[in-house]
C-alpha cells in the first residue's frame, strides 16, 4: 500500500504548483489519476516500461489489453506513431483536443507493454484543461486507461477513483465530475477503411460528417426495431463482462413503452423472489415507475443522449452502493452518444439482453 495523495484543482484553471507536483510524479515513474473530458485516467510515462507495468498491476488489468497514449498536442503524434496518414491529420484537426482515439502504426519509442505487443498504438489529445496542463507539464506522452479496477465501471469522479484504487496509486488530481461521462471513441486507421472499435464521446454521426460517409462499426449496433436477440446474446456470459457494476445487469431493448411495461413486470416478479431490484431509466420514466419496489435511478433525459452519457456511470455506481442484486436497464437508442451508452450497457450485461416486442407486433394474444 502507498499513501495516495489527493490534490483538489480547479477544473478550468488548475493551480500550476499542483500540476507541477503531479507532473514530477509522472516523470519519476509514478502513477497519477487525472480527469479527462471523458472519464478519469490512470496515467504513467508512456515511454517508461516499468512505470507502465505499474498501471497493469494497480488495475489488475491483463497484459493483453493495450493502453491509450495521451499527448499534449497533435504535433507530438510522430513521437509515438510510425506513420501518420493524411486522414489522421484531418480527424485531428476536426476532433482534437477531444474524445477521439486514433489507432495508428506504432513508433519504436513506445514500449511494447503499452500496446500489449501490437504493432499499432492508440493515441488521443484530451481537451480537459487539467489533463492538458498535466501533459504539457510532464513533457512526455502519458499512457492512461480508465482509472478503475479492470472490468469495473469507469470513474467519473475522484471519489470513484479512490474507491477502486486508493492505496494503490501515488496521486489523484480531483477536479470534480468529468463532462462527457463515457470513454473516447476508438477509431482504427490501420485497416483498409476506418473502423470504430468502440463508440464513445465523438458520435458516429460527427465522424461521418468528416469522413464523408458513416464509418464501419466493429460491432454492429442493435437495431431499433430488433425483435429477436442477435446471435450469441440470448444467454448470459456470451460477452466478456466489462464496464460492469457488481449487480447482475439486464438490458431491455425495444420500443420504450414496451420496455417500461416489461420492466414493471420483471420488477414485481424479482421482488416476489426476494431480490433487491435497481432500475436504470430516463428522468421522464420515473413518474411511471415510482410505485414499484425498486431503487430507481435516472441516468439523464432520453431526449438528450449527452445527459445520459454524463450520468450513466454515476447511476450504476449508486445502484451498486444501494446494494441491489439485479439492475434492469432501459435502452436509450443509438443516436449520438446513445450508441456509446448502449455499447456500455451491453457489455455491463455480459450478454443478459432481453428484446421486448411492441404490443402491436405481439398481436392481441397477450
Ligand atoms: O476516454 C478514454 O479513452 C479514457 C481516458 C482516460 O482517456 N481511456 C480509456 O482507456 O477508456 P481504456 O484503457 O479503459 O480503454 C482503451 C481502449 C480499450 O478498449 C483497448 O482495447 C483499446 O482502447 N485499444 C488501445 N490500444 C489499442 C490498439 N493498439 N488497437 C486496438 N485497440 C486498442
Ligand atoms: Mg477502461
Amino acid at each position: 500500500m502507498v499513501q495516495t495523495v489527493v490534490l483538489r484543482v480547479h477544473p478550468s484553471r488548475p493551480a500550476a504548483a499542483k500540476i507541477q507536483r503531479a507532473a514530477a510524479v509522472l516523470r519519476q515513474g509514478g502513477l497519477v489519476a487525472f480527469p479527462t473530458e471523458t472519464v478519469y485516467g490512470l496515467g504513467a510515462n508512456a515511454l517508461d516500461a516499468a512505470a507502465v507495468a505499474r498501471i497493469f498491476k494497480a488495475k489488475g488489468r491483463p497484459a493483453y489489453d493495450p493502453l491509450i497514449v495521451h499527448l499534449a498536442a497533435p504535433e507530438e503524434l510522430p513521437q509515438v506513431a510510425r506513420e501518420v496518414p493524411e486522414l489522421a491529420w484531418t480527424l485531428a484537426r476536426a476532433f482534437w483536443p477531444g474524445p477521439l482515439t486514433l489507432v495508428l502504426p506504432k513508433a519504436p519509442a513506445v514500449p511494447s507493454n503499452v500496446t500489449a505487443g501490437r504493432d499499432t498504438v492508440a493515441v488521443r489529445v484530451p481537451s480537459h484543461p487539467v489533463a492538458a496542463a498535466l501533459l504539457r507539464a510532464a513533457g512526455v506522452p502519458v499512457a492512461a486507461p480508465s482509472a478503475n479496477r479492470f472490468g469495473h465501471t469507469s470513474p467519473t469522479t475522484a471519489a470513484d477513483v479512490l474507491e477502486d484504487l486508493g492505496g494503490l496509486i501515488d496521486l489523484v488530481l480531483d477536479a470534480g465530475p468529468t463532462p462527457v461521462g463515457v470513454e473516447s471513441t476508438v477509431l482504427d486507421l490501420t485497416a483498409e477503411e476506418p473502423v470504430v472499435l468502440r463508440p464513445g464521446g465523438v458520435s458516429v454521426e460527427a465522424l461521418a460528417a468528416v469522413l464523408g460517409r458513416p464509418p464501419r462499426l466493429a460491432r454492429p449496433p442493435l437495431g431499433e426495431d430488433l425483435e429477436t436477440p442477435p446471435a450469441g446474446l440470448a444467454s448470459p456470459g456470451m460477452l466478456p463482462q466489462h464496464y460492469a457494476p457488481r449487480a447482475e445487469l439486464w438490458l431491455l431493448l425495444g420500443p420504450p413503452d414496451a420496455v417500461l411495461t416489461e420492466m414493471r413486470r420483471r420488477t414485481i416478479e424479482l421482488a416476489r423472489q426476494g431480490r433487491r431490484v435497481g432500475l436504470l431509466v430516463a428522468g421522464e420514466d420515473c413518474p411511471r415507475l415510482q410505485d414499484l419496489p425498486a431503487v430507481i435511478r435516472s441516468a439523464g433525459s432520453a431526449r438528450r443522449p449527452a445527459t445520459v452519457a454524463r450520468g450513466l456511470y454515476t447511476a450504476l455506481r449508486e445502484l451498486d452502493r444501494r446494494g441491489v442484486d439485479v439492475i434492469l436497464a432501459r435502452d436509450f437508442g443509438s443516436t449520438g452518444l446513445a450508441l456509446a451508452v448502449r455499447d456500455r450497457l451491453l457489455r455491463a450485461s455480459g450478454g443478459r439482453v432481453a428484446v421486448v416486442a411492441s404490443e402491436r407486433s405481439r398481436g392481441t394474444s397477450v
